[in-house]
């Protein structure tokens, strides 16, 4: 008789409201951080909630840049089973909230002051008809060069500044046996590329180009110029590059096979990860032509409508990465600068701390724009529009000054 009575209050505690509650504190989320470092920035995220009593039930969509997550999402969405909260960039996220299916974060930003302290470039992409939909986790800049210092020194020991000097250590790491550039072979890493020899080209043309997409820009003599310099560098990846996932180009680096990588900063968590350190092992300079300058992008978690019994949790989440400790704790490991203005750069590494500055000076001299490879500059359809003609001229598809009427004339078909 004890062991049946004992049997039926376990089974009733098992679904006491207590239980219920304790599996409603759960949050499900849908991303695409699946390398060595960017699994240990969000480890930095899982293990907060955790400790807050919060399960986070993971779901990782590998892919670089973020293209599979995003097509994951929308199987979930057109199923009418969205996660909790989703990383998303800039204008999918305003797409996401174009289609009514993101939640109402106002409760949290209001009594957390979070218009105060978040950029107003982040902000457009955060907020939807006086809404907070998302909860910026950082800010990255894709203008980077990440530079083995190894392979520097036995190329002369100078960090490139400008477009020749950058040649020549290119060409000086090629005799010495090694593949200059660390690269792979996918549209959005060939993208990350062009974005960076466009704004070298000048911010006044990346605006008119990337952000305006000003037909007269888009096919002119200084593109043409832009298409010549994506095939000269061209000239030094390794013939293996195609379909490389980027954290395996930041590990050629790392390990000395490849001398650099153009590509955003979350390479310096690849980097970190590997226990390398800024200076010693490796040197992170802007991409030549670009000082002073940056092209941005910033992770946003977007959080869905949800169900009563997931909407605690879902602010303790937004709660969570809006606080200066996560802003912090999360950025010094992803490589990118904190989300918030009011968050110090003291536990940042050199190359965290010139990424916080440099975004301040780009920001406060108008120098600042959206990276068009990451989907700051324009909506995926245009976006997605340059990448099949950037990928194809890299790939020798066509030559350059067709590559600059194709990407005015693909433009122009993706605007609709
Ligand atoms: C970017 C994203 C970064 C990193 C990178 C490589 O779009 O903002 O956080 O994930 O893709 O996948």
């Amino acid at each position: 008789m004890r062991k049946m009575i004992l049997k039926a209050a376990l089974a009733a505690l098992l679904v006491s409201p207590a239980a219920v509650a304790v599996a409603a504190d759960e949050v499900e989320v849908l991303h695409w951080w699946t390398s060595g470092g960017e699994a240990a920035a969000l480890d930095v995220l899982k293990k907060k909630l955790e400790s807050q009593g919060v399960t986070w039930k993971d779901m990782p969509v590998a892919g670089g840049g973020g293209e599979q997550a995003m097509t994951a999402l929308r199987a979930r969405v057109t199923a009418g089973n969205p996660p909790t909260a989703v990383q998303a960039l800039g204008f999918d996220i305003t797409d996401w909230a174009n289609q009514g299916v993101l939640g109402d974060l106002n409760p949290v930003a209001d009594k957390e002051g979070w218009d105060k302290v978040v950029p107003e470039a982040l902000q457009k992409f955060s907020k939807h008809d006086g809404k907070w939909i998302a909860a910026p986790v950082n800010v990255h800049t894709t203008n980077w060069i990440w530079i083995n210092k190894k392979a520097l020194d036995a190329a002369g020991g100078k960090a490139p500044e400008t477009w020749d000097e950058l040649i020549a250590v290119l060409d000086k790491m090629k005799e010495n046996g090694i593949s200059p550039i660390g690269h792979g072979g996918q549209a959005w890493q060939d993208a990350t590329i062009f974005d960076a020899v466009v704004l070298a080209e000048g911010t006044d043309f990346y605006k008119a180009s990337m952000v305006d997409l000003d037909p007269a820009a888009l096919n002119s003599d200084k593109m043409v110029g832009v298409f010549d310099k994506m095939a000269k560098l061209k000239e030094y990846v390794d013939a293996d590059f195609s379909g490389r996932d980027w954290n395996l180009a930041s590990a050629m680096v790392i390990e000395g096979k490849a001398g650099m990588q153009f590509m955003g900063d979350w390479a310096k968590g690849e980097f970190l990860k590997a226990g390398q350190k800024p200076g010693t092992d490796f040197v992170c300079v802007r991409f030549p032509g670009t000082q002073g300058a940056a092209t941005f992008n910033a992770d946003q978690f977007m959080m869905f409508k949800v169900g009563d019994d997931k909407l605690k949790a879902q602010e303790m989440m937004a709660s969570d990465i809006m606080s200066p400790e996560f802003q912090s704790a999360f950025n010094v490991v992803k490589g990118s600068a904190p989300a918030r203005t009011d968050v110090a750069d003291t536990d940042f590494d050199d190359c965290g701390k010139k990424a916080i500055k440099d975004l301040a000076e780009a920001n406060s001299n108008g120098k600042l724009f959206g990276s068009m490879a990451h989907g700051h500059a324009n909506p995926a359809a245009v976006k997605n529009a340059m990448y099949d003609v950037i990928t194809r001229h890299f790939n020798g598809e066509m030559d350059s000054k067709q590559a600059a009427q194709e990407l005015a004339d693909a433009v122009a078909a993706a605007k609709g």
